[in-house]
């Protein structure tokens, strides 16, 4: 899918969306007691913005980035009527910058560019968090994508992001009960060293 009609297709969606906004990543309502007290965050292809509305709501002045211009749209217009600092702007990732060693957090969720992993990296400032979560090969349901491109192997967050310290990982796969637990997604919080 070229990025043209990645853009129509996730600007249909948003325009079409009726339900509340999407809830928070689970890695971030998971994991919300890492965060440190405030700062600046990122999020990446952050859609209708439940990421980046936590992290605003925390305290957190967030930059957020997507391709769609009505996901952008309605996250500007939430958080205009919340008075909250987020700059939301419309962009492809794959061709626009952001600042680096500049962020205290950053956040990818359903989304995966294997060749953003260095960009990702560098946006965090020594001691910054990464909170990453997307959709694995393995998983059990239809939710998510189908195009093997957009998934994950085992352990390849991890593999990914070994230049961060791992402070939480959770892939599930198929062991056990596959209808219990968190299937269908793997979970990475990692932290850049400080030197
Ligand atoms: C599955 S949604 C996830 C949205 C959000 N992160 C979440 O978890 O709710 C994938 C998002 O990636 C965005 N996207 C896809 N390709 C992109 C690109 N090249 N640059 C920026 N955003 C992109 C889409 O517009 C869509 O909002």
């Amino acid at each position: 899918m070229d990025t043209e009609t990645t853009r129509r297709k996730w600007d249909r969606i948003y325009r079409e969306w009726k339900a509340p906004f999407p809830d928070v990543a689970t890695v971030l309502s998971q994991n919300e007691h890492l965060l440190p007290a405030g700062g600046r965050a990122l999020d990446l292809a952050c859609g209708l913005g439940s990421n980046a509305l936590f992290l605003a709501r925390r305290g957190f002045e967030v930059d957020a980035i997507d391709i769609s211009e009505a996901g952008i749209e309605a996250l500007a217009h939430t958080a205009r009527m919340e008075g909250l600092p987020i700059h939301a702007r419309v962009g492809d990732v794959m061709e626009c910058q952001w600042a680096t060693e500049h962020y205290d957090v950053v956040v990818v969720t359903r989304f995966l560019e294997r060749t953003l992993v260095r960009a990702i990296v560098d946006a965090l400032r020594p001691g910054g968090l990464l909170f990453y979560q997307t959709f694995v090969k393995s998983k059990s349901s239809d939710y998510g994508p189908s195009n093997p491109r957009f998934l994950l192997h085992d352990n390849e967050l991890i593999r990914l992001f070994d230049g961060l310290l791992i402070r939480y990982y959770r892939d599930e796969a198929r062991a056990g009960r596959p209808d219990a637990g968190q299937r269908d997604e793997a979970f990475l919080v990692g932290q850049r060293p400080e030197s």
